[in-house]
Parts: structure tokens; C-alpha cells; sequence
């Protein structure tokens, strides 16, 4: 794992080997799909390493054990940005399966680059909760910031934003905007093209996710 103070890049050879298979072009739908599932599960364990645990008394086999550490993950709020976003959130639930789910729904003027809103469903009581948002792809960081300011509103306990992949320029307006919200990441690219995309990059992380191209 290597890490600034805002931002945690988990580069864990699993992580890196699967993301270089979701790199290539010859990926399939299928096969994009299952590593964004298994990779999220991963960036899961990292991300959610700060969970708060209480203690129950339960009965081993053996003994009563007093202080068994045990997750509240009603406490945990994974939140995915539509629709790249479903992705990483199949993978996070697979190992939090209690959590509650949100979704804003963000899609990016291709003109602009400015992100638009036009849906938005969370759970209610965030400020008891710990947020994670989630969308793979941190590109000009627009609809990121977007996506916080909008679940900033709401006063959440505690927020993380969860990526697949980074480029420095969405790293800077993000923390410009949001210096308190760490980012986990599986890795930080070269560069953002003047189209938008992360370079080397993956494509567009949802039509390789959906198969929509
Ligand atoms: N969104 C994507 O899906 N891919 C990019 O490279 C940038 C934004």
C-alpha cells in the first residue's frame, strides 16, 4: 500500500494483476465484469479498515468468549455513482452484505465535462453512519466533488471516496474541494486526455462494465 495523506493506493499484486487484465482490450463484458467485482472486494478490505467494532460475549465451542469484536454494517452506507459505480458496489457488498446502499445518479456533459444530476436516493440518519462513495473511474474528479458536496449536505459521520483507478488532475480538484475525504484507489495513471480519459486508462469504464459500445 503506498500513501499520501488524502489518498491510499492499495498496490497489492492481486489488485495490480487483476487490474491489468481489465486494462486490455480484449477483455470481455464477462470477464470486466467478474475482475471489477473480485478488485472491489479488495479495495472493500482497505476502505473499510477504520470500521468501528463493539465487543458481544458469545459461545465458542469450547468457552464463553467476553469480547468478541462484531461490525454494526447497518452503520456502513456504500454509495455508488450510476452507473460505473453498481460495479464496485457488487464487489463492496460481497463483503459487507448488511450495508445500506445509495445511489446519485451523474452523468458527464461531453461537452463541459460538468457533471449533471438526476437522481439522487440515500439512506436517511448519515450523520451516525460511515459513507463510502463509489465509482471507478476519477477522471476530471467533477462529478466526484459533485457527488460529495451533494452527501455533504446530508452530514455524514464519516466519508471515503473509493476509485479503481486515478489520474493526478482528478486527485487535485478532489482534494482541493474535499481535503478532509481520503481516496482508496488501485492505482494513479499518467494523465487525463483532453477527451476526458484516464490515460493508459481502461476505456469507459461503464460500456466495458455494460457492454454498451
Ligand atoms: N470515465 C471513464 O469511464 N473512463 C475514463 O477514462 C474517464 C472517465
Amino acid at each position: 500500500m503506498t500513501e499520501t495523506a488524502q489518498t491510499v493506493v492499495v498496490s497489492h499484486p492481486l489488485v495490480q494483476h487483476k487490474l491489468t487484465l481489465m486494462r486490455r482490450k480484449e477483455t470481455t463484458v464477462a470477464e470486466f465484469r467478474r475482475l471489477l467485482k473480485e478488485i472491489s472486494m479488495l479495495l472493500a478490505y482497505e476502505a473499510t479498515r477504520d470500521l468501528h467494532v463493539t465487543h458481544m460475549r458469545i459461545e465458542t465451542p469450547v468457552q464463553t468468549m467476553e469480547n468478541a469484536p462484531v461490525l454494526d454494517g447497518k452503520k456502513l452506507v456504500l454509495i455508488g455513482i450510476l452507473r460505473a459505480g453498481l460495479g464496485i458496489l457488487d464487489g463492496m457488498l460481497e463483503i459487507v452484505p448488511a450495508a445500506r446502499v445509495g445511489h446519485i445518479g451523474m452523468y458527464r456533459n461531453h461537452e463541459t465535462l460538468e457533471p449533471v444530476e438526476y437522481f439522487f436516493k440515500v439512506p436517511g440518519k448519515l450523520q451516525d453512519r460511515t459513507v463510502i462513495i463509489c465509482d471507478p473511474m476519477l477522471a476530471t474528479g467533477n462529478s466526484a466533488v459533485a457527488a460529495v458536496d451533494r452527501i455533504k449536505r446530508n452530514k455524514p459521520g464519516s466519508l471515503k471516496f473509493v476509485c479503481l483507478l486515478a489520474c493526478p488532475e482528478g486527485l487535485k480538484t478532489f482534494h482541493e474541494a474535499h481535503p478532509d475525504v481520503p481516496v482508496v484507489t488501485a492505482a494513479v495513471d499518467e494523465r487525463l486526455n483532453e477527451k476526458g480519459y484516464i490515460i493508459p486508462g481502461l476505456g469507459d469504464a461503464g460500456d466495458r462494465l455494460f457492454g454498451t459500445r
